[in-house]
């Protein structure tokens, strides 16, 4: 597996150019099983969760090109498989993504019920109880979940009310609505950017989805959808993941091709903290350590649905608190196990006591260079900012973690000043 040498203590600067969204390139690749005409996707990343759901669309019987590195090209014509076999879903949850497009198009899905994870249990019995709601029969069956539309074919529109926020399952069953008949609210839905593009995606597509972004969403069935070309947008959290290596280093970096209304509430949390965060313009970030003073001052956060303080921040955070002065909590509301990165941080040197859903951070602890393990994708982004920071020289093991969801993160980062190598193995 490969790893990552770190040799810290060099402060970033230069300019760095954000990718597309994984986690809005992932529900728009999916959403091109709704239509037997070809659907083009642009910016999407290079990484290795959107390789896996190509080769699921590809097993489905879909075709996919790529024209050009970030361009997929998806036509979903000649379906014959309405399945997501175990040894897929266990590597990707967003496997899961399928389930609505094709009972919604061909009235069944079959898709293995996705086991944990590290980061928590993450059922997904909101999306069953959804498509049941639109009439879908939902049974379990040695270990896949197993659904078929009404005997008529078609899904009925309903009024959804979501026990808990779910971005994948806001996105499954929007999806699932667009060929139902009649009309679909859905309450308490999810209201995340790549919500909203996937939403404005399947506009495009001749959807009628109103409401995306907000916690209520309306869709008018209809009967069919076509063909569409859509930009995927910027990913906000390898955005933030950026903005926090050039606090953590103390350094100064342009970051180009974001969004940067998409991530307020993580600018103005660096901003009480002691970070200069100025948007240059709608697409650039300038971020640098206020009057070049190198002091942060710790503070807390609680990670909340979008637009509050996202949970895909929250490890890279707690990286920054070790070097912010005083005692900070960090609670994660979103899973119950995303504090992996804290034992690994601690190998560093950092002091941080877990209890329960709070971490609490006391800081400034000088970090030392060591050897870490990565956990899961948000962790391992953690460990890297925190060998950024480090004296010396610290070895990521499993960083094909990262690799799924930051393309090319450690040229990204060379390319600003960073002493990082990948070791092949
Ligand atoms: C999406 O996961 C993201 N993944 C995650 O990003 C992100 O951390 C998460 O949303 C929260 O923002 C993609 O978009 C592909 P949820 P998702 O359903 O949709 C509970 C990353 O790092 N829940 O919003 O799976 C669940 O257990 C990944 O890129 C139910 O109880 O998350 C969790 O506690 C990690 N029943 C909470 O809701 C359900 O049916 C939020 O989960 C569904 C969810």
């Amino acid at each position: 597996m490969d790893k990552f040498r770190i040799v810290g203590e060099r402060p970033l600067n230069g300019q760095v150019s954000i990718s597309g969204a994984k986690n809005s390139a992932l529900p728009c690749m999916a959403a091109a099983l709704l239509t037997s005409e070809t659907v083009t996707l642009h910016n999407v990343p290079y990484v290795r969760d959107i390789i896996t759901l190509r080769r699921l669309l590809e097993d489905l019987g879909a075709t996919v090109l790529t024209p050009e590195l970030h361009t997929h090209k998806i036509r979903a014509h000649h379906i014959e498989l309405f399945e997501a076999p175990y040894d897929l879903v266990k590597t990707m949850r967003a496997s899961v993504l399928a389930l609505g497009p094709l009972l919604a198009r061909f009235g069944q899905a079959k898709v293995s019920l996705p086991g944990g994870c590290a980061i928590g249990t993450r059922p997904i019995d909101l999306h069953l109880e959804g498509f049941r709601l639109l009439g879908a029969s939902v049974e379990l069956e040695a270990g896949d979940v197993v659904a078929s539309a009404p005997a008529r074919g078609r899904l009925q529109g309903a009024d959804v009310h979501l026990g808990n926020v779910t971005v994948t399952g806001t996105e499954n069953l929007m999806m699932a609505a667009t060929l139902a008949e009649g009309r679909t609210k859905i309450h308490n839905a999810a209201c995340e950017p790549e919500v909203k593009d996937l939403a404005d995606l399947l506009n495009k597509m001749g959807a009628r989805v109103h409401g995306a972004g907000t916690p209520t969403i309306e869709i008018e069935g209809v009967e069919t959808l076509g063909a569409a070309e859509h930009s995927v947008i910027p990913d906000r959290i390898e955005t933030g993941t950026f903005l926090i290596a050039a606090a953590i280093t103390q350094g100064e970096l342009k970051v180009k091709d974001c969004r940067p209304e998409h991530s307020t509430a993580l600018i103005s949390k660096l901003r009480e903290i002691g970070v200069q965060v100025e948007e240059a313009d709608r697409s650039t970030l300038l971020v640098h350590s206020k009057d070049g003073n190198h002091s942060l001052s710790a503070c807390d956060v609680v990670t909340e649905p979008y637009p509050q303080f996202p949970t895909d921040m929250q490890a890279q955070y707690m990286a920054l608190m070790t070097q912010a002065r005083g005692r900070s909590a960090i609670t994660e509301t979103i899973f119950e196990n995303r504090f992996m990165h804290a034992a690994e941080l601690r190998r560093l040197g950092a002091r941080i006591d877990v209890n329960g859903r709070t971490a609490t951070i006391e800081g400034p602890t000088p970090l030392k260079g060591a050897r870490l393990q990565a956990s899961d994708l948000r962790a391992s982004a953690s460990l890297v900012l925190a060998g950024l920071a480090a004296r010396g020289e610290t070895v990521i093991d499993r960083v094909y973690h990262i690799d799924r969801g930051y393309e090319k993160i450690e040229a990204k980062l060379r390319a600003v000043g960073a002493d990082i190598t990948r070791d092949r193995e």
